[in-house]
């Protein structure tokens, strides 16, 4: 793991215009800084969604036209806390539907405390903790010949260039069988005004986020990045639908990272790229999925029509 975080840290300092991978935010302290971002007043996608899921449950039911009597498998990718997908469960025990739960993360901290957050609050639930990369869990699941039902939510794969979502997607694909059915999260492309302040809050948070990459390689490979002569520049194309975010150098100044014996140099105003969080609508989703079996069933909105939960079916 340390050996990669190094190889690619090193490969994106080395290019002519300088990335970071988003991916490695999340280390305990960006997690907890995550948590905070989804919290924030001006951070409407977690809350978009959960409207969803707490007002439109059954429509969610229906459109995956699953049946009370016909044992199901809901797995889901990446699935935090289960604050929004609890409310999905609450009315699927209610109303007796016949299935289990399996949760899939690469941390078996995070899985560990929602199975014990949802077995304190939902006893009933049958859950199946699943530890590990996405596509292997989805692997070793194609045996079973259940209907599946997959939920990727929370906007996650708007981390993802769109050829990376779409093999992504692909791969998502492959796992299922026919008429499987996956609900995906996305947040919907809208107006500058909403969508950057969403990157940009007030209090700092996102700032905090997206520079606590520079201490993580400060304190994991030996850096020594002087975190205040550099600032966090988030921008969005509406016209795209694409926000990025970057970590900009304030000054000329050269940074060192022990564990690569390299020294890297920043010009003044040299921006590293490090997040991309894309927007969807019909036509980009249509064009992700152009190569896959996956077609769009519905699609789920917030009363804002912020956020957007779609439905595909495997055809
Ligand atoms: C977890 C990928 C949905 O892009 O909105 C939040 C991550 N980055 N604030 C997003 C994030 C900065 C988030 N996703």
């Amino acid at each position: 793991m340390n050996k990669k975080f190094k190889n690619d840290i090193n490969e994106g300092l080395s290019k002519l215009s300088k990335t970071l991978p988003s991916k490695y935010f999340y280390d305990k302290i960006g997690d907890a800084l995550f948590v905070k971002i989804m919290n924030l007043p001006e951070y409407y996608l977690t809350k978009a969604e959960f409207d969803i899921f707490k007002n439109q449950t059954k429509n969610i039911i229906s459109s995956l036209d699953i049946k009370p009597n016909t044992y199901f498998e809901l797995i889901e990718l990446g699935a935090g806390d289960g604050t929004k997908t609890k409310e999905l469960l609450k009315v699927l025990l209610l109303e007796n539907f016949q299935f289990e739960y399996l949760p899939v993360d690469i941390s078996q901290n995070a899985l560990d405390n929602l199975e014990a957050n949802l077995n304190k609050e939902l006893p009933k639930l049958k859950v199946t903790k699943k530890q590990g990369d996405y596509f292997s869990v989805l692997d070793s699941l194609k045996t079973s010949k259940h209907p599946k039902v997959v939920l990727f939510l929370g906007s996650n794969i708007g981390n993802m260039e769109d050829e990376k979502a779409s093999r992504f997607i692909t791969n998502l694909s492959n796992s299922l069988n026919t008429k499987g059915k996956i609900l995906l999260g996305v947040d919907l492309i809208k107006a500058q005004d909403i969508v950057l302040p969403a990157y940009n809050d007030k209090a700092g948070v996102t700032k905090a986020f997206n520079l606590n990459l520079l201490h993580r390689i400060n304190r994991e490979l030996d850096a020594n990045f002087s975190i205040k002569d550099f600032s966090h520049q988030p921008e969005y194309s509406e016209k795209e639908g694409i926000a990025r975010s970057y970590i900009v150098s304030n000054i000329d100044q050269d940074v060192s990272i022990g564990a690569l014996n390299k020294v890297f140099h920043f010009k003044k105003d040299e921006k590293i790229y490090t997040e991309i969080s894309r927007k969807y609508n019909d036509l980009v989703l249509n064009e992700i999925l152009k190569n896959s079996e996956l077609k769009i069933v519905t699609k789920l909105l917030d009363a804002k029509g912020y956020f957007a939960d779609y439905i595909l079916i495997k055809t």
